[in-house]
């Protein structure tokens, strides 16, 4: 079998996409398949049509490979892929987009709302502290936490370094105080939930691709409630927006509030493959080895 992995592109995930494509790619020859790997540029459609790969492994973090269009464009050559589909991808890219699939069915997530960055030099959107985010981007590419001293109202002084120089528009949500959790679904099955400590700050892109810099306890040492509820959510967060493959649900935890203070922030369903990426951790935990996690992949994919 010939699997073409897809990596790189030119989204602000690209070093995270190469390192995730490579990983793979050299579990794919380890486990025995003939591997074409690309790096994604405009012509991809040409490489694809030229390689005629009998499966795509998408290994792009980021848009426009986890937000639908690579997936369109697979849909149209008729090439199968791994991961989830167009309508998932376009749905789950979207933090905003996100809620709205998932809340009404009884998700807990935080609420939030859609700021203009020229607003944020007029006043703040939220009491503090609160956190704005692109609404498309993955790996805390453009958030930022606004903490400092000043009271609701205080507006984030014009030229200051922050998010809101680079993007039009933020979403802003209310800070949840407490602990990072995040649980990984593989098929049917959410593989544990494992909880990240950041030596310094918070668990920003350095401390989330830098060895060293966060501790990861897996799994969390967390009541068997918050576990379970954690792992529940992932599960129906992966079914409500029908994630395909491998997904992983971001949460915070305020461990002062019980079960009640467990929010979902995102789903993932790209997820990281690099060597300190969670969702190979999770597996790892379980007795799974990276090879075997991208052939549980590249399994559900073909069937
Ligand atoms: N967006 C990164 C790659 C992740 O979710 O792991
Ligand atoms: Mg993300």
């Amino acid at each position: 079998m010939h699997i073409a992995v897809l990596m790189g592109g030119w989204s602000a995930e690209r070093s995270v996409s190469l390192q995730s494509g490579n990983g793979v790619a050299d579990a794919l020859e380890s486990l025995g398949y003939r591997v074409t790997r690309i790096d994604m540029d405009r012509d991809v459609a040409a490489h694809l049509a030229k390689a005629q790969p009998d499966l795509v492994f998408n290994a792009l973090h980021g848009s426009p490979g986890e937000d639908g269009t690579v997936q369109g464009m697979l849909d149209l050559m008729g090439l199968r892929y791994t991961h989830s589909g167009l309508s998932t991808s376009v749905i789950a890219i979207d933090k905003v987009l996100t809620k709205q699939a998932l809340v009404p069915h009884g998700v807990p997530m935080p609420g939030g709302r859609i700021v203009r960055s020229a607003d944020l030099f007029e006043r703040d959107p939220l009491p503090r502290p609160y956190v704005l985010k692109p609404v498309n981007e993955g790996s805390s590419v453009g958030v930022a936490i606004v903490t400092d001293e000043g009271n609701y109202g205080n507006p984030i002084p014009q030229g200051s370094a922050g998010p809101w120089a680079e993007f039009d528009e933020l979403l802003a949500e209310p800070y949840i105080r407490g602990r990072e959790l995040t649980t990984a679904v593989l098929g049917n099955r959410a593989l544990g939930v494992t909880e990240l400590k950041p030596r310094n700050g918070w668990y920003d892109f350095d401390a989330k691709y830098t060895d060293g810099l966060t501790e990861h306890v897996c799994p969390a040492q967390i009541p068997d409630e918050i576990a379970d509820a954690c792992k529940s959510l992932a599960l129906e967060a992966h079914r409500l927006l029908g994630c395909k493959g491998a997904s992983r649900s971001d949460f915070r935890w305020d461990d002062e509030r019980g079960v009640d203070g467990l929010f979902l922030l995102e789903v993932n369903t790209q997820p990281g493959m690099t060597p300190l990426s969670l969702v190979p951790e999770q597996a790892r935990h379980l007795g799974m080895s990276y090879p075997e996690l991208v052939q549980a992949i590249v399994d559900e994919a073909i069937t």
